[in-house]
């Protein structure tokens, strides 16, 4: 049973629901699935990320890695650390979601020393980045002039751009393989359900994927045309140094097999996952599963290098995850249990450890990076 709304909520997923009722009359009747999602989870003062909902966390819709627990930001910065001393580098975040993985990363690049001299946020959200802000000032006060919020990417970019789940929070297309054709699915309006409608793919791009990708008929799935623009875009930005991101997804042969002919998209509503897309707009997460194969060859033909590739488990466990742990004293149980809980759910196989991947594309000569040291499935993809 799920969690009903407030009336307060209600009224606002009514609102949103208004707005994309508008999106698709203005569009003659018929609008992209990514077209959908874009709106309603991005729509200024309307959509999911920009209008004030909890999200993350307990009292949230799903609880990402960096609110978990601070080792696991911690360790990123052991991971990037030593990109960071080679580039002279800054840190870029893409979608730093309530700030806490800024935080606790700064914190621990400044004890080791190895702080960069500014560490820059894009946030496509407004309220998310008044969280930032907040969540920063309260926790790195005394860093607070190296963090800066971007409007949009720098040009000639060096040192280390990351993102801990935004690829799966991008806006994906939806196609149905059938006997003569793969179809684009778009929304339409029955009254005032919103119904699936499917067309012949327009989009050149999107149909020269789809027609490679060849599934089965009946097949339905997704392709994140946007997370290869996303890389290419970052490629293109930086000049030197190390993209990080880490999502939960696979490479392409398990993405597409044939037991998940009904794609991974799929809504998150206070810690249940839903399969309708359409359920309480403006309430639900949105997203879909990541395909690395796809962000692999979007980053090699701008020109990177994919340097690793590997479980979040394996990742972590490589960049010194069990030795900050260890840090924690076990007789402190009160301060120990908590962390060694939130860690085992980093790395168990039954949760994130093999779900979640960490894939590194670099420019420009970067030392091999310890994540991969042990575990690196780059020939999988
Ligand atoms: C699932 S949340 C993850 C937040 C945070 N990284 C964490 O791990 O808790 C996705 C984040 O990506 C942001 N986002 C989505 N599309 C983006 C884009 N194109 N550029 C930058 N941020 C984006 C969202 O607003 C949100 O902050």
């Amino acid at each position: 049973m799920l969690p009903a709304p407030s009336a307060d909520a209600l009224a606002h997923s009514q609102r949103v629901i208004a707005h994309l009722a508008a999106l698709i009359d203005d569009a003659g009747g018929w609008i992209p699935f990514s077209r959908f999602m874009e709106a309603a989870l991005y729509a200024p003062s309307l959509g999911y990320y920009a209008a004030g909902a909890m999200k993350f966390g307990a009292a949230g819709d799903f609880v990402t890695a960096p609110e978990l627990t601070p080792l696991f930001s911690r360790t990123l910065a052991h991971a990037i650390a030593p990109v960071l001393a080679e580039t002279d580098g800054d840190v870029l975040e893409l979608g730093a979601g309530s700030g806490k993985l800024a935080a606790d990363l700064l914190g621990e690049l400044e004890r080791i020393g190895t702080l960069p001299s500014r560490y820059c946020i894009l946030e496509v959200s407004a309220d998310l980045r008044q969280r930032q802000q907040e969540t920063l000032a309260r926790e790195r006060p005394h860093l607070a002039e190296r963090v800066q919020w971007l409007e949009t990417l720098p040009t000639h970019y060096s040192g280390v751009i990351l993102g801990n789940e935004v690829l799966d929070a991008l806006p994906v297309e939806l196609v149905h393989w059938t006997a003569t054709e793969p179809l684009e699915r778009g929304v339409a309006l029955e009254g005032e359900a919103f119904v699936w409608r499917e067309r012949s793919i327009t989009d050149p791009t999107l149909h020269a994927r789809a027609g490679t990708l060849n599934l089965a008929p009946g097949y339905i799935s997704e392709i994140n045309l946007a997370a290869a623009g996303l890389i290419a875009s970052l490629a293109q930005c930086l000049a030197r140094g190390l993209i990080l991101m880490i999502d939960y997804g696979f490479g392409e042969s398990e993405y597409y097999h044939p037991q998940r002919h009904m794609g991974t998209l799929r809504a998150h509503y206070r810690h249940h996952a839903l399969d309708d897309p359409f359920y309480l707009p403006g309430l639900c997460d949105l997203t879909a599963h990541v395909d690395f194969s796809a962000v692999t060859r979007a980053g090699e033909a701008a020109g990177l290098t994919l340097a690793g590739y590997a479980s979040q488990a394996s990742f972590l466990l490589n960049s010194g995850l069990t030795e900050l742990l260890m840090d924690v004293s076990p007789a402190d149980a009160a301060a120990y249990l908590p962390q060694a809980n939130a860690v085992q759910r980093l790395v168990s196989p039954a949760e994130m450890g093999e779900l979640f991947k960490a894939i590194a594309l670099t420019k420009g000569a970067v030392t091999p990076l310890a994540g991969f040291s042990r575990g690196d499935r780059r020939h999988s993809l």
